[in-house]
C-alpha cells in the first residue's frame, strides 16, 4: 500500500469509529471511502445494527457483498452519520467532490445527515477550492446549454469522458467539468451555477462538512467546523 493509501486508509478507521449501534448511516463513494466501508462491514459482521445509505452504484454494491443493511435515501428522514470522500477542503471545511461523478447523492445524503466526517489523505487540502474543476451535473439534453451558460459566468467546462464517450453518472447524467480558476466566492458560484436549466446538481459542497479527518504519514489529524 503506498502512501497515500495507507492516509486514507487510516483516515476511514478513524472515522469509523464514530459509527454507533443503532445508526442510520451515509456510505460515501471514491477510493477513500472504500475502506471505511471495508470497516463498517467489518463492523456488521461483529454485530454493529446500523442501516446505511449508499451514494452510488459502486457503494451499493461493495456494501452489500459485505452484508451490510442498505435503505435509500427516500426510506429515511434523516442520516446520523456519513462518511464520504473530497476532491478538495479548504479552512472553512468546504469541499468540491464530484470527481467519482457521485456527486447528486452524495449532496442529498450530505443534506439529510447531521454529522458529515469527511475523509482524506494529505494531498487534499487547498487555500482556495478550484485548482480541481467543479463538477456539474447536467441533463444530457441541456450539456452545450449549461456550457455556454458556465461560459457566460465567466469559466470554462469540458464535458467529462470516459474511454473517448461520455461519462454517464448513475442517473444516465452528463458531467461537465467546470474551471472558474481559483474561486473568491464559492457561494456565489454556487448558486448561479443552480440557477442554470437543466443543471442537477453541482459539485461545491458548501457547509455541508462537519468535520474532515485527514491521514498524514502514520497519524491523522483532525479538523471541526466552528
Ligand atoms: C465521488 O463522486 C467523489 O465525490 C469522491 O468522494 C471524491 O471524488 C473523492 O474520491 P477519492 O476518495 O477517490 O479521492
Amino acid at each position: 500500500m503506498n502512501n497515500a493509501e495507507n492516509e486514507k486508509r487510516l483516515a476511514a478507521l478513524e472515522a469509523v469509529k464514530h459509527v454507533e449501534d443503532g445508526m442510520t448511516v451515509g456510505l460515501g463513494t471514491g477510493s477513500t471511502a472504500y475502506f471505511a466501508i471495508e470497516a463498517v462491514g467489518g463492523m456488521v459482521a461483529d454485530g454493529l445494527s446500523i442501516k446505511a445509505v449508499p451514494t452510488s452504484a459502486a457503494t451499493e454494491e461493495q456494501a452489500r457483498g459485505l452484508n451490510i443493511p442498505l435503505v435509500t435515501i427516500d426510506d429515511v428522514d434523516e442520516i446520523d452519520l456519513t462518511i464520504d470522500g473530497t476532491d478538495e477542503w479548504d479552512d472553512d471545511l468546504n469541499l468540491i467532490k464530484g470527481g467519482g461523478g457521485a456527486l447528486l447523492k452524495e449532496k442529498m445524503v450530505a443534506r439529510f445527515t447531521t454529522k458529515q466526517i469527511i475523509i482524506a489523505d494529505s494531498s487534499k487540502r487547498v487555500e482556495k477550492l478550484g485548482a480541481f474543476r467543479i463538477p456539474v451535473e447536467v441533463l444530457p439534453f441541456a450539456v452545450n446549454f449549461a456550457a455556454k451558460r458556465i461560459a457566460d459566468m465567466g469559466g470554462s467546462g469540458e464535458i467529462r469522458m470516459r474511454e473517448g464517450i461520455y461519462f454517464q453518472t448513475d442517473e444516465k447524467n452528463l458531467i461537465i467539468d467546470a474551471d472558474f480558476g481559483l474561486i473568491r466566492d464559492p457561494y456565489l458560484i454556487e448558486h448561479d451555477l443552480n440557477q442554470i436549466e437543466g443543471v442537477v446538481c453541482n459539485g461545491l459542497f458548501l457547509d455541508l462538512a462537519d468535520m474532515v479527518i485527514v491521514g498524514r504519514g502514520d497519524g491523522v489529524e483532525v479538523f471541526e467546523s466552528s
